[in-house]
């Protein structure tokens, strides 16, 4: 299990996530990962790649952790810490082929709705981390956070919406769902997802 937990970095550590793994290769975040059902398949789908779950909460971090050490994954990485700061100081430009964010808390109460996750300086700070062509995919089940989402995202303009079905995560048949997902599923809950890719540079 040490080999899969990371320490959280102090607040204005640029961090090289590629030197926590054996090797070097495209690097994928999961933020919020909760038990880590998504993590550990999309890990177990894609030796090739890293990945990086992040969780606050002890609880699931544990749990997930564990998971990953039982079922010897090599290529995960875990830390506790808030995801935010994470990404906005901690991680280096270009550094994340794909982020996923998977039924973030949607803080429903109006005077709460301040501490969602997913607002612009946010945005910006995943457009600065992503690799050009890059791929962020967000899932959940708040509507009204949901129209949010889209509403900041497709207002950032190095960000262009693909199908959730076309990019390389998420299409129909080998679609991993998330913990959440399948409880939601089964309650015969609406889910709506987003997926967006970071637009290239003009190479002329
Ligand atoms: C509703 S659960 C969804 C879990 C999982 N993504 C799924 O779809 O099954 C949200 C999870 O995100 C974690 N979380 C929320 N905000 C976070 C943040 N800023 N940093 C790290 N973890 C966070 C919560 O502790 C919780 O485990």
């Amino acid at each position: 299990m040490d080999d899969i937990i990371v320490n959280e970095p102090a607040a204005d550590d640029r961090v090289d996530p590629q030197c926590w793994f054996d090797s070097t290769g495209p690097l994928e975040l999961e933020i919020g990962c909760g038990k880590g059902g998504f993590l550990l398949r999309r890990a177990q789908q894609y030796p090739d790649r890293r990945l990086i779950g992040i969780e606050w909460a002890n609880k699931f971090y544990k749990y997930a952790a564990d998971r990953m050490a039982r079922w010897g994954v090599s290529n995960v990485r875990m830390i506790r810490m808030d995801a935010e700061p994470f990404v906005k100081f901690n991680l280096p430009d270009a550094c994340l082929t794909s982020l996923f964010v998977f039924h973030p808390d949607p803080w429903p109460k109006r005077r709460h709705n301040k501490r969602r996750l997913i607002q612009t300086p946010f945005v910006d700070a995943v457009v600065r981390v992503l690799v050009p062509g890059g791929l962020w995919a967000i899932q959940t089940d708040h509507v009204d956070y949901f129209e949010q989402i889209r509403e900041v995202v497709s207002a950032c303009p190095d960000l262009g919406e693909i199908g959730f079905d076309e990019a390389d995560f998420c299409t129909e048949n080998d679609r991993i769902e998330t913990n959440f997902e399948i409880k939601y599923r089964r309650e015969g809950r609406a889910i709506y997802r987003l997926a967006v890719k970071k637009t290239q540079p003009n190479l002329c």
